[in-house]
């Protein structure tokens, strides 16, 4: 394996294939990223190239052409707000390098030394994240095999760790075309017992590997420390984990059972999907078994796991219900709160998450809305300007969160999830409509 050596200021290469090179941005066993401009995508991307010194490696020089391989099938392909996304791969004579979405931070590693550790809540939230992504990367049929903090990336913004996208498919498991499996030699630390033993593979090794990086962050040491790699692999086969509760202090019962339960030795014993894993994390912080700091007032996941029980998100996929919890503006209002006036303009709506709303006409509450019901959109789906006056008061009788849309922001969702909004609305229209059927033809129900 060729030494990491520390970036030198001459070694920067000026540009790589149509890209100007910015900046170094880090370096794997067998490459080097760098910040690079896509002048003509108007973008900042991150390129990886493969170290040539790899390439010419007489022993593992076929390997690392492995390794870009598979990450060059995945072009592309996986496309999910935590996963990094690979635009392009060039795989040309002088030189084999992809291009990636520029992610702006750093890695998880960063979070593992005892003087940095994050509040729990917000690991939780990391691994909530990374499970529901690598339940997506499994249905697509693949199995990361290297996930480590280096290879989780750290979304950071005013110095603030803000997100989490899973990153370096190099060693990748095609389920579907793999026929002879790469054997990576990378670090022990996070690999499960059955990726040492060189048995099959499946999602719960992703999962041990995962629940370790968990491990790492909670407690600012790996699950398994030895002094030599026998010493690893013994522990990795065989030894007790110190559960997280007796390495920092607040960790709750709950808490190590869940992270335990991922770094059982027999993949049976792990949780039986990612959905299972995903969901015990989120629950954690539903039952507030995790600490709540005043970090945000409201988690993504919490956001997620909300729409996710709601009828109007129903048809909607996780990837698209991602996108809703990020675009969205969420807001929270106190009872009493008039979220709209009857003759008055406007064209945002409104999608109650939690509370309850009347809806009244000259004092008379006709309506009273929960969880799930859509305000406003009869002004926002409306086909002229004169009818996008609302013909309503609705006050929050409750206090109410809601997820809100403007023309505009509902514009800069992609398409997909565009497309179910409309079939949403749709559904919510013909509903309506059906009633008003009813109303019609048996008045006396409505008395
Ligand atoms: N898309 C990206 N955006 C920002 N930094 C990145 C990106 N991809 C990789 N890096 C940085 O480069 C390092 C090495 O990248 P990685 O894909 O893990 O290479 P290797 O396969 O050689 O391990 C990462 O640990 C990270 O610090
Ligand atoms: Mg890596």
């Amino acid at each position: 394996m060729p030494e990491v050596s520390a970036a030198s200021p001459e070694s920067l290469p000026t540009r790589i294939g149509e890209y100007r090179v910015l900046r170094k941005l880090g370096e794997g066993a067998t490459s080097e990223v760098f910040l690079c401009r896509d002048e003509f995508h108007d973008r900042d991307v991150a390129v990886k190239r493969v170290r040539e010194s790899a390439v010419r490696d007489p022993v593992d020089g076929r390997y690392y052409s492995r390794f870009f391989a598979a990450e060059a099938a995945l072009v592309g392909r996986l496309q999910h707000p935590h996963v990094v996304q690979i635009f392009d791969a060039v795989d040309g004579p002088a030189e084999q390098y992809l291009v990636m979405e520029h992610v702006p931070g750093s890695t998880l590693r960063r979070y593992c030394r005892a003087d940095q550790l994050l509040p729990l809540e917000l690991i939780v939230e990391i691994g909530f994240k990374c499970a529901m992504a690598l339940g997506y990367v499994f249905r697509q049929g693949l199995i990361h095999r290297d996930i480590k903090p280096a290879n989780l990336l750290a979304v950071e913004s005013g110095g603030h760790l803000t997100d989490v996208k899973v990153s370096d498919f190099g060693s990748a498991l095609n389920l579907g075309a793999d026929i002879t499996q790469v054997h990576r030699v990378g670090s022990l630390t996070y690999m499960s017992p059955e990726q040492l033993d060189g048995a099959a593979l499946n999602a719960q090794s992703d999962m041990y590997a995962l629940g370790a990086v968990l491990y790492h962050l909670v407690t600012g040491h790996p699950p398994v420390e030895g002094e030599s790699q026998a010493a690893m692999i013994q522990g990795i086969l065989y030894g007790s984990v110190v559960p997280p509760s007796q390495r920092r202090q607040g960790v709750e019962p709950a808490v190590d059972e869940v992270i335990l339960r991922t770094l059982q030795k027999q993949p049976a014993d792990r949780y039986d999907s990612w959905d299972s894993f995903a969901n015990a994390l989120a629950a954690l912080i539903t039952n507030r078994q995790v600490p709540r700091g005043n970090l945000q007032a409201v988690l993504d996941s919490e956001r997620f796991n909300l729409l996710r029980g709601l009828d109007f998100f129903s048809r909607f996929d996780d990837v698209e219900l991602w996108e809703v919890v990020h675009q969205a503006r969420w807001q929270r209002f106190p009872i009493g709160h008039k979220l709209m006036r009857r003759g008055e303009k406007g064209r945002d709506f409104h999608i109650i998450a939690q509370g309850e709303v009347a809806v009244r006409r000259d004092g008379q509450t006709f309506e009273t809305l929960d969880a799930g019901a859509l305000v406003g959109e009869m002004a926002y789906l409306a086909p002229s300007r004169e009818l996008r006056t609302r013909t309503a008061d609705v006050e929050a009788t409750d206090p109410l969160t809601t997820v809100s849309f403007t023309p505009e922001t509902l514009g800069q969702l992609s398409l997909a999830c565009r497309q179910r909004f409309s079939e949403a609305f749709i559904s919510v229209l013909v509903r309506r409509l059906h009633a008003a059927h009813e109303a019609l033809s048996h008045p006396q129900r409505i008395l």
